[in-house]
């Protein structure tokens, strides 16, 4: 790895920003904006916050008992005011908020009074329901439009989505469930995959047969011949909305209010519940989407990411209907019916921001450049990566396809994170792989174990100060929280190994934990060695990540058989299809080998990190507590 990045940074090229994106940029001048914020941040904050609309303000703009933040405090707002009524009440009533395009090829379009109807339907049924305050609704849906309505409807009321990928297994939706205490759940009936229907109601059946918490399960029933639901319990979407008035005032909530629980994966076999709130958040996905994309009131804005997951949160929903943008959110795989898929919807609607990840560019990278090639992508100004590093191969590629003249913004930041950390603007110098510097107000840096800055060179990433959109807690767990900043002193730690250059560019290199990041979803080693021990045939099993060529990272397993059990090819197909079963698709195993023995210390604690350097063929470092 070291050496590799030797010659990736001695080799770099500097990708300069035409004179025209410069001209057009909110911020032009880098340095001197950054200086500007982190002079004074909490400034710098309250000037952004301002920009939005508050039912009251706030007298204290950081209260900072660390490790706990609170921002805006005395302020009341409701995110979804600056989503939807702040627009509705200017002339972007009538302005197109979102675009949506079905994998069967349908197109579904909503301006911005037509979104805020729906969502004060929505809202006026979760209330009839007697949905209160603070309540907990699991949304497990597709990529829809009803995902967005959902969302913003609980948000209206105070109420707390936990949003749950849809890719998730009954048993992974059902701790989820349990975890958040939800009271309602909502769902569909199918979801689409290459053009496969995909049955959701069966995985929600079955997981909130264990979930008592649950009342009432709502179901989207895009085949309405199809599926029939049990009286008084399950109720159809359209029939649940019908009637309900198109008017609902938002709650007026203070700053500091739970907008949402989301859960990703860590080292423990537990995914965290990762909590963020109304003021904050609002104010850092508000500001980071207008200043990295640049939007402006006639971009088309397009993120392929599904609200399953972080990004679909704070850069499909929130960052972008706070800006008032037009997004445009498609169903589906980027190869799927052809790999022209998303280039053909880029010409067909005339996208103008493309934020897009590093395996979605490398499996079409596989395709090659034809079909780009075939489309009119003139429309493009600014195009976006996150989720995983990009290697300097694909970020060319992408850069060249697209006219070789758009910059590329390489996002960094987390699901705790809320918004974009670390990360260029349009008027930054690029280079591709590095995600360049920190956003505005944000104080990053790369440290070693002591939390020394290492000036230039490698180590862990870090931010040394709080920002708005940090999460508040972890659900349930608060000294979960408290590790993000107890394992480094003083600094909230990403888990990521970094590497900062000469001209203080950050190269983000992957995880320093045991957490793996397949296609950019991340997958905690410990959930599928959780999940493959609870298979009959296995004692035990170590799982590591493992470099692959589209999807970044693949999984491997290492399993231990019980004694009287064959090793054969259907029992490590048994294996995978378990794993499936009990987590999701994205958490097999590419591979599974079957062993004897593994790695542990003497206090039985496994060593992936031998097994990794084994499995590649590279030196395992320290191995004095090794066991065997
Ligand atoms: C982890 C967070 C960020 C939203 C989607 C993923 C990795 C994310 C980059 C990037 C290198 C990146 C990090 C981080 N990561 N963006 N631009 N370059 N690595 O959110 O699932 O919470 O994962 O994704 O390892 O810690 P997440």
């Amino acid at each position: 790895m070291a050496e590799h990045l030797e010659t990736l940074l001695k080799t770099s090229r500097l990708y300069r920003p035409t004179a025209q994106t410069v001209e057009r940029a909110y911020i032009k001048d880098y340095d001197a904006a950054y200086q500007a914020s982190i002079a004074n941040p909490e400034r710098f904050w309250d000037g952004i916050a301002k920009e939005l609309e508050w039912f009251s303000p706030w007298h204290t703009v950081l209260e900072w008992k660390y490790p706990w933040a609170k921002w805006f405090l005395g302020g009341t707002c409701n995110i979804t005011c600056n989503c939807l009524d702040r627009h509705v009440r200017s002339w972007r009533s009538n302005k197109v908020a979102v675009i949506w395009v079905g994998e069967q090829g349908e197109e579904r379009i909503f301006t911005y009074a037509e979104l805020y109807r729906q969502v004060n339907r929505c809202a006026n049924a979760l209330t009839r329901l007697g949905m209160q305050q603070g309540d907990r609704v699991t949304i497990y849906l597709p990529k829809i439009p009803e995902q967005i309505i959902a969302m913003l409807a609980c948000a209206r009321l105070g109420l707390i989505h936990s949003v749950v990928y849809s890719g998730f297994s009954a048993p992974a939706l059902e701790s989820r469930i349990q975890d958040a205490e939800a009271r309602l759940a909502i769902t569909a009936d199918y979801g689409y995959d290459r053009g496969t229907a995909i049955p959701l109601k069966p995985v929600v059946d079955k997981a909130v047969a264990n979930c008592p918490t649950i009342e009432k399960t709502i179901v989207v029933r895009r085949d309405k011949q199809g599926g029939d639901l049990r009286a008084g319990r399950e109720l159809d979407w359209d029939e649940w909305l019908e009637g309900e008035s198109t008017a609902c005032d938002a709650r007026p909530l203070d700053a500091e209010t739970p907008l949402y629980v989301l859960y990703t994966s860590g080292t423990t076999g537990k995914p965290k519940g990762v909590v963020h709130v109304h003021g904050g958040y609002m104010v850092g996905t508000y500001i980071t989407t207008k200043y990295v994309f640049d939007l402006k009131d006639e971009d088309v804005y397009f993120c392929v990411a599904d609200p399953g997951w972080v990004t679909g949160h704070s850069y499909i929903v929130y960052g972008p209907l706070l800006n008032g943008a037009t997004v445009l959110m498609a169903e589906g795989k980027p190869d799927y019916p052809t790999p022209g898929r998303w280039w053909e919807i880029i010409e067909q609607y005339g996208v103008s921001i493309f934020y897009t990840t590093p395996t979605a560019i490398r499996l079409l990278m596989k395709y090659g450049e034809d079909w780009p090639q075939h489309h009119d992508l003139s429309t493009l100004r600014i195009l976006g990566s996150v989720g995983e590093p990009i290697n300097p191969e694909a970020w060319e590629w992408f850069h060249r396809v697209t006219g070789g003249d758009k910059p590329i913004m390489d996002t960094w930041w987390q699901t705790e994170t809320g918004s974009i950390l670390v990360t260029p603007l349009p008027c930054v110098p690029l280079k591709p792989g590095s995600a360049t510097r920190p956003f505005p107000g944000i104080e990053a840096d790369v440290v070693d174990k002591n939390g020394r800055s290492i000036g230039t060179g490698g180590g862990f990433a870090v931010i040394k100060k709080p920002w708005p959109s940090m999460m508040r807690t972890i659900l349930n767990d608060p000294d979960r929280y408290l590790s993000y900043w107890n394992t480094i002193p003083g600094c909230y730690t990403a888990g990521d190994v970094c590497h900062k250059d000469d001209d203080g560019y950050f190269w983000f290199m992957g995880r320093a934990d045991d957490v793996v990041k397949v296609a950019g979803n991340r997958i905690g080693t410990a959930e599928v060695e959780s999940a493959l021990v609870s298979h009959e045939a296995v004692v035990e099993a170590a799982v590591i990540g493992k470099p692959h060529q589209t999807a970044g990272e693949m999984i491997k397993g290492f399993v231990i058989l019980k004694q009287g059990q064959q090793e054969t090819p259907e029992l490590i197909d048994h294996l995978k299809q378990h794993v499936q079963m009990e987590l999701g698709k994205i958490a097999v195993p590419r591979e599974i080998e079957i062993v004897t023995s593994l790695p542990k210390t003497r206090s039985g604690k496994i060593m992936r990190r031998v097994l990794k350097a084994k499995e590649l063929g590279q030196d395992p470092g320290d191995i004095s507590t090794l066991e065997e």
